[in-house]
Parts: C-alpha cells; structure tokens; sequence
C-alpha cells in the first residue's frame, strides 16, 4: 500500500509518497504566498494551501497506482487560525503562528486572566502566535468577523475537512491553540469561556494516527484516488516531524531547522515547566512532549541568502566560512520577534560586533551560529528542568547543511544524528497514515521500522568549549537590548 505524507509549511507545502515499509517513492512541492500586511503581521489564504494540495497530490501520485493510496495525514504549521462561517466558507486570511499582532490580547491573558490560571488550564502561556489571542484580536478588531464564526480550524485541518467534510483536530496541533486542555486532551470549558466561543465552534478531537473519515466522492474523482482512501488526523509539524525523525517514547530529541526552529523532547509523561517557557504539548504517539519554539530559524538564512546577499547558492557561501568558534559578529535572529524563550514579539533581527576586517562570510557564519545559539537558549531552559539529552535528530531544510548540523553539535555539546531524508513533518504525516490504516501497530512500532540513522556528528571537545565562551557573550545581547527593541517599536 501507499501513503501521503502532507506537510503544510509556511512557505510551501511538501507531499511525500511512502510504501508500507517506508521507503520514499517521490517528494514534490507547492509553493504559495505568504503576506506581511503590517511589519510583525503574516497571514496566508487557506484556498490557497488547498489548491496547491490537489495540485501536488495529482504530480506526486500520477505515475504511481492510485487504487494502491490507502491512507494520506499531515504535519501542519500550527496555531494558524482558521475561521470559517455557516457556509463553510473562510471569513478572512488565516493569521499564522509566526504572526505578532496580539501583543495586548497576550499582555490581557497573561497578567489579567493570569500566567498560573492559563497554565492551570491548559499547561501553557500565552504567546503571540498561539490561536486564543489571535480570536480575542479578531473579537475586538473585527467584531463583524467574530460573530460570523461557525468554526475554528488549524491550518492542516482545513485541508482535512475539505478531503472529508469532517470537523476535525489532533491533540498535538490543538495543544498550540491554548484551548485545550492538555493533560486531559480534551478542550478547555474556562478557555472557552474566556475567548467567548462555543465547543460547537471547535473540531472533534483525534489523535494523529486516527481515521477521521475517507475522502468525499468529488474529491476522490478530482484526484482520481479511491473513495476508501483514509485521512488520518495527522499533527502539528513539529510532532509530525517527531514521528517522521523517530522521536517518539521518552526522553527523545528532534531539533528542526525550518522556517521555524524547534527543539522537541518526547516524554510519556505529561509535565510542565514552572516557567513555562518550554510548551507542554501532547504528542502524536499519544503521550506527551516539551517544545521550545524560534520564530525564524532557516528563514534568517534564507532571508540573508535571497534577499540581502542575492545568491541562490548556500552551499557556496557556507565554503568562504573559516575557523569556526572564533567569529566576533553575532546575530539575533529575531527577524519576526522572538517566542521562546523571551515571548518578545518586539525583538528584531540584529548584527553585533562588527570591526572593518569583517567579510560577508562572517556575516552568513553570524547567521548560522546566531540560530544555533537561540536553540540553545531552549536547551539550557530543558537542562534547568533537569532533563538529560546526550544526542538528537535534526530535520527541516537546514539541516541539509553538513556545516549548520556541526555548528549545532558544537554548539549544544551533544551528538547529532542524521537521517536519509530530512523530510520530517511529510514523512511523519506519510508514517501516521500507514499507522491509521493498520500498517504498524502504533506510533512507536511504525518508527522503530522506518526510521534509520545514517551518520552521527560527534561534538568536539576543543570546539565546545570555544563555542561555550561564545554562547555565554550571545547570552547577553538580548538583555542588553530589550528596550531598545521596544522603543524602536513604539
Ligand atoms: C511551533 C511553531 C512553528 C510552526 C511552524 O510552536 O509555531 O514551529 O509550527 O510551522
């Protein structure tokens, strides 16, 4: 049998095809807009991800045997919110989960309703990004808007209900929304309350690897697949990239370096950071994991690359890069404000240090190091929590950089193992459709059986400790700058 992985990104969606033993059989890609109509604001049209969706479904399947398509389930970017009316049709733009608009409606729910009562709710904060500020935001800007709101989706589940017609979540994206809650994995009746919604408003809850429905006549004849074809409820990228890099059970790491950074640690129990600084969310395997979030991680790369240096060749940059561990240019990569562990949507992008004798490839290794050293910033919160982590995964574009991937060991201190493929939250989906169609037992099984490690990056002593120097003198820039990022905002 066949199985489709989706994984809704922020700049494109990727679909993947996997044969029951795992093997990828084609990877294609759909890109699509992505607006900042206001500095700080991201939104994207939900028609648009779904035509690309049918557009890359139709290329990745059309040589293959499309009665062989038993399954297909997502990774989706989260906290996106999706509001749709009686008609089923979408109100407005979706307001995506890198989107910093809500500054008042965070500052309302964390000091008002208050940090220990959301937590106690829903084992999380408030963030900008998260789904529950965002419905406050439209509430109080457009009331007309609000009142029109027959349901609430996340960006992968509009995609679901237009294969099946079902009203459908999971519990790992539904974490994100700060609705639900979390420990219990159902939603949250004080949350509902204090965003003035109805549960009817809300989708039905699944976890990843559950059948929510087979496609809808029309839609199986648009992509010519079978009408038995099921959708399995699928996961927020990050615990679908979990699955797809094996990151599933307890104690496990997975860092993903997308337009997003992340990094991931699985646990079978539920457990929250006092500080919350850390997301506890449920997992796609059905237990639970701690996530710490950076809002532009390959996409400072990127933008560094594409639109300032104007070059198409990474690799080429990263060659000019010399002795690592000794750069004196530092970056705050925090191009759309910053999440964890500051909740600073107000911090900006920032080159410091900078001296006549520095070249364009100090500036791309600041870069590099500059996002590596803001995932150890949510590494150093999980180590306070007194959690190990001796190794981890790495997926997401990024990590196709041999260098960034040495960076990151270096820069952590710990070993990183890679994958064949990279394609985490794709290949996660694919693998949560092969476990709804009764391919592998479970989450776990499926990973065990698929996921294999081809190569380790060992870190190396005398880089790690140039590198802690290093850390320590990022460690205080953003203090430093704090209020100067918000005067500039003002
Ligand atoms: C996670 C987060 C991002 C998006 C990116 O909390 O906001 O990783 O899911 O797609």
């Amino acid at each position: 049998m066949l199985y489709i992985g989706v994984d809704l990104g922020t700049s494109a969606v990727k679909l993947l095809l996997m044969d029951g033993s795992g093997k990828i059989e084609k990877i294609v890609s759909r890109e699509y807009p992505l607006d900042f109509p206001h500095p700080g604001w991201s939104e994207q049209q939900p028609q648009d991800w779904w035509s690309a969706v049918v557009d890359g479904i139709k290329e990745l399947t059309d040589a293959c045997d499309k009665t062989q398509v038993a399954g297909i389930s997502f990774g989706g970017q989260m906290h996106g919110l999706v509001i749709l009316d009686k008609e089923d049709q979408v109100i407005r733009p979706a307001i995506l989960w890198n989107d910093g608009r809500t500054t008042e409606e965070v500052e309302y729910l964390n000091n008002v309703i208050g940090k220990d009562k959301l937590s106690q709710y829903t084992a999380n904060i408030a963030f900008a990004g998260f789904t529950a500020p965002k419905l406050l935001w439209v509430e109080k800007n457009e009331p007309e808007n609000f009142a029109r709101i027959e349901k609430i989706m996340l960006p992968k589940d509009y995609i679901a209900y237009k294969l099946t017609g079902v009203h459908c979540t999971d519990v790992s994206d539904a974490s994100g929304m700060l609705l639900l809650d979390v420990k219990n994995r159902k939603w949250s009746r004080e949350m509902m309350e204090i965003c003035h919604i109805r549960e009817e408003q809300l989708a039905n809850i699944f976890e990843s690897y559950e059948v929510v429905g087979t496609l809808k006549p029309e839609v199986a004849k648009e992509l010519g697949l079978s009408e038995q074809c099921r959708v399995a409820a699928g996961a927020g990228d990050n615990a679908a990239a979990a699955v797809g890099t094996g990151t599933v059970g307890d104690g496990m790491c997975n860092i993903s370096l997308g337009t997003s950074g992340t990094i991931f640690i699985s646990s079978r129990n539920f457990g929250v950071d006092d500080n919350n600084a850390l997301h506890a969310f449920g997992h796609a395997d059905g237990y639970y994991h701690l996530m710490g979030c950076m809002l532009s991680a390959a996409s400072c790369n990127k933008w560094w690359m594409d639109d300032i240096i104007g070059t198409k060749d990474y690799a080429a940059e990263q060659q000019a890069i010399g002795q690592l561990g000794e750069n004196h240019v530092f970056f705050l990569p925090y191009l759309m404000g910053e999440r964890s562990p500051h909740n600073d949507p107000n911090a900006r992008g920032t080159f410091i240090g900078l001296t006549m004798d520095n070249s364009r490839a100090d500036m791309t290794q600041a870069v590099l190091e500059g996002v590596a050293f803001a995932i150890r910033d949510s590494f150093e919160v999980a180590k306070s929590l007194g959690i190990h982590i001796e190794r981890t995964k790495i997926c997401g574009g990024g990590a196709r950089s041999p260098l960034w991937c040495k960076i990151m060991a270096n820069v952590l201190g710990i070993k990183v193992d890679l994958l064949a493929s990279e394609e985490g939250p794709a290949m996660g989906g694919a693998m949560l459709a092969a476990v709804a169609c009764g391919e592998y037992g479970n989450v776990e099984a499926a990973a065990r059986a698929i996921v294999k490690v081809v190569d380790t990056i060992e870190p190396e002593p005398e880089l790690v400790e140039k590198y802690e120097k290093k850390y320590r003198q990022f460690a205080q820039i953003y203090p430093a700058v704090k209020n100067v990022f918000k005067v500039i905002a003002e």
